[in-house]
């Protein structure tokens, strides 16, 4: 009876499919990892064998001079890939099986730190030498083709110093596996869908596919293109045939589309179905957005056909305390954040991005500019992109554009920063290549690379070269450069380099580059910036002032693991102080004051530093209000410290209102903002913490899903009776998760702090850290308790996972 059901149950798979003509999965589970090939552990992918640290200086420790910050003399620097153990060798491998009925496969790697060799039933199939692209393995030549199991290993290497930043180690992005009905079938990456034009009511999207292999009839191979929108209904369906060289191409009209913006992200699903004497034989199916994208001296950068200013800001690829591994809700989380706080485009620096990553900006609507290059071929980093470049730059370029073109939020393709041969005529070649390469695959794209050489790139053409010419930095140069580029405007490829630390407050408030303070933090006045670069309000200054700018993106939107600048050679410095959130994802100050500028939709009104200075009675402490309106009056304790505007008298007063010589007294802080027609508008009061009371538990979402990958953000804060935030309180703290998870990671935002994330212990930094608790695979709760065992406070929180 048992055998006759099994067998019963074996024919109906077989024959679901072979009825099947594509099946995608994605392999995550039951993968073994190992660092020598001797002892295993369980893993799933994505996978970042470095992250759980320990966090030691050794691991990346370098004598070299950095020359991108203008050094010529080789000095120690530690923490300067995030001082965790990623360098070296490490192994993955695991089983998959093609059911019969499928005869070909294909796996595709979204990304593998790095230099990925990958063996199927013991042959070499395939190999990619740069970590952060993705690939394409054909497996057909080495599977099982009755259905049995096929092993599955990749093996990994990564050279000291090959990144200036932390790169993670491992399979850090998912692995797919793609299997056809027929060997060959669509090319997984043929696909090319895009805008053409959007007129009187009407879009034009030209739709275009490849077959893998060139059949030797194409007679007969036919594509079958439909298109749905976000309400199920079909829009549109078209048939086209194959031309000689397996080619598809074919112009389809929308009416009435629906268009993506940042603020109306619509999608349609596509569906592309290969025919061959009208049988399918293969299928795809992606989400596709209706937009138009152009750059020019006229109209400025325009979506859609309308002006906007680009509010972008860099993200790096990793993701805090979970490190390079990839996570959905740890991305939307980040993508969430930054448009509340009024972004509308990240620049992925310096690297190609995860599809997942492309996939949340398409749907959260957040324009991107997708980059691929930190160097060419003159090395900024000894192992870095300059070994592979001759081998591999057209690989790369091919598969960035050829993997993500048909995502509506990448606005423009990126194919550099900062790099070394900018001013040499050399520098110049390459570009013009690496442009013509983005433009044959992609021809609806512009492309940048961001310049850091103002003269030497204009010497040379290379900056004249540019679809659109970025400047990371050298504001000073724009009115001059803006004479000499024939485009007629400007990017601020990238901008600010502000540095700053949560709750960290120096005095006095003096504006300073490269300041480095006894403790290895940087000030939260917003104050403090690099010598190559400068304040928020400089960058504002000038794109209000001049309308031939086109927008920026911020160094950075998170704080990330690795280049601790202005601490590169202090230990334990390991991570940044760009972010305009922390390392934890906290907002620091510097988030309310982008937030005040850029987000018209809300109001902001944030008072800095906190009042709670049991050592400053007495002393000047200047207090800053970041609001969108544009005067307050200040008070404290009930006095008030006068009334103030938004002026340009200086460079910090166009944008931020100070009152820079407040005598500290504890008690409240308030402050009143008032309207462009000088009526009351708000107010915000911040207190005097009284002692440690208990310890809040926020959680940002309390439902999270049952399928072993969500996570359940939670900040925990030590307050006082009244609920105030102690902001200097560094209690150490232990957590405990029961039910329907599991404890991931914490972090605290501190940039000098050697506890492990991975670890259920963590010290509070300026009274708060972040836990991040992952769901298991079975509906419940889940409970997160918090200890501090030195005082006895304990809090817990509960969790939904359904
Ligand atoms: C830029 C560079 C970034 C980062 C930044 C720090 O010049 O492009 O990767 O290093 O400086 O200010």
């Amino acid at each position: 009876m048992k055998k006759t059901f099994i067998l019963l149950a074996a024919m109906l798979l077989a024959v679901s499919a072979a009825a099947q003509s594509h099946r995608e999965v994605t392999l995550s589970e039951g993968w073994q990892f190992s660092r020598d090939k001797v002892n295993w552990e369980e893993v799933t992918v994505p996978h970042d064998w470095a992250i759980s640290g320990p966090f030691d200086k050794k691991w990346d420790l370098q004598v070299v001079a950095i020359k991108e910050n203008g050094e010529d003399v080789a000095t120690e620097k530690s923490g300067r890939s995030g001082a965790l153990p990623w360098i070296g060798k490490g192994y993955y491998k695991t089983t998959f099986t093609v059911p019969q009925g499928f005869g070909g496969a294909k796996l595709i790697f979204d990304g593998a730190m790095a230099d990925p060799y990958v063996y199927v039933n013991g042959k070499l199939a395939g190999h990619w030498a740069y970590g952060y692209n993705a690939f394409i393995v054909d497996v057909t030549p080495y599977m099982n083709t009755n259905g049995s199991a096929n092993t599955l290993e990749v093996s990994l290497e990564n050279k000291e110093e090959s990144n200036r930043w932390y790169p993670g180690g491992g399979i850090y992005r998912p692995v797919k596996l793609v299997m056809t009905r027929e060997q060959n079938a669509l090319d997984p990456w043929g696909l090319y869908v895009h805008t053409l034009s959007i007129d009187g009511g009407q879009a034009a999207l030209r739709v275009e596919h490849q077959l893998d292999v060139i059949p030797d009839r194409i007679e007969g191979y036919e594509l079958e293109i439909t298109l749905v929108d976000a309400a199920g209904r079909q829009v549109a369906n078209k048939r086209t045939p194959a031309d000689g060289l397996g080619h598809f191409a074919t112009l389809m009209t929308v009416n009435n589309p629906a268009l993506w913006s940042p603020e109306s992200p619509r999608l349609y699903r596509l569906t592309a179905v290969l025919l061959r004497n009208g049988q399918e034989i293969d299928r795809q199916s992606t989400k596709v957005g209706i937009r138009t994208v152009s750059f020019s001296k006229e109209g400025g950068f325009q979506l859609n056909g309308v002006r906007r200013s680009i509010k972008g800001v860099c993200l790096h690829h990793d993701l805090g305390p979970l490190g390079a591994a990839i996570n959905k809700t740890a991305l939307i989380r980040q993508i969430e954040m930054m448009k509340a706080m009024g972004a509308d485009a990240i620049r992925t620096s310096h690297n190609m991005p995860s599809t997942m990553q492309m996939e949340i900006c398409d749907s959260l609507g957040m324009m991107v500019m997708a980059e691929s290059f930190d160097g060419w071929k003159e090395p900024k980093v000894r192992n870095g992109y300059g070994n592979y470049w001759d081998e591999w730059w057209q690989q790369d370029i091919r598969n960035l554009v050829l993997n993500h073109r048909n995502h509506p939020s990448i606005i423009m393709w990126s194919v550099g920063n900062e790099i070394p041969e900018q001013w040499k005529p050399e520098g110049v070649k390459r570009y013009k290549d690496l442009i013509a390469l983005c433009h044959q695959y992609d021809p609806s794209r512009m492309v940048t690379c961001g310049m850091d050489q103002a003269d030497g790139a204009i010497w040379c053409g290379f900056a004249q070269m540019a679809d659109v010419p970025g400047y990371n930095y050298r504001l000073h140069k724009y009115e001059e450069m803006i004479e000499r580029l024939p485009q007629g405007f400007i990017l601020g490829s990238e901008t600010a380099s502000t540095v700053s630390s949560r709750g960290v407050y120096h005095f006095p408030d003096t504006c300073a580059t490269n300041k480095a303070w006894p403790d290895g933090q940087c000030s939260g006045y917003d104050v403090e910036y690099c010598w190559w670069s400068n304040l928020p309000d400089d960058d504002w200054k000038m794109q209000d002032d001049f309308d031939w700018t086109v927008g920026e993106f911020v160094w950075t939107g998170y704080d990330y693991l690795g280049e601790p600048t202005p601490y590169d050679e202090y230990w334990p410095s390991r991570s940044s102080y760009f972010g305009i959130c922390d390392l934890a994802g906290l907002p620091k100050d510097r988030y309310y004051l982008y937030r005040s500028h850029w987000n018209k939709n809300e109001h902001t009104i944030h008072l800095l530093p906190h009042w709670t200075w049991p050592d400053r009675k007495g002393k000047v402490t200047p207090v800053y209000c970041y609001t969108d309106y544009p005067s307050a009056e200040l008070f404290v304790n009930g006095k008030s410290q006068g009334r103030i505007t938004k002026n340009d008298t200086t460079r910090l007063d166009r944008y931020r209102l100070r009152w820079r010589n407040v005598i500290y007294q504890p008690g409240e802080l308030k402050v009143v903002v008032y309207d462009e027609n000088g009526n009351k508008a708000g107010q915000q009061i911040v207190r005097t913490a009284g002692k440690p009371k208990r310890l809040l538990l926020e959680p940002e979402r309390k439902t999270i899903k049952a399928d072993g990958n969500d996570l359940a953000y939670i900040t925990v804060s030590l307050v006082d009776k009244n609920g105030t935030l102690c902001p200097n309180a560094a209690n150490r703290l232990e957590f405990i998760v029961a039910g329907a998870g599991t404890y991931k990671a914490a972090c605290n935002g501190d940039a000098t702090s050697l506890e492990p994330f991975t670890q259920p212990q963590m010290s509070l930094f300026h009274g708060q850290l972040v836990v991040v608790c992952q769901a298991g695979k079975s509906p419940g709760v889940m409970t997160l308790t918090v200890k501090d065992s030195a005082t006895g406070m304990k809090s817990s929180v509960n969790i939904t996972v359904k």
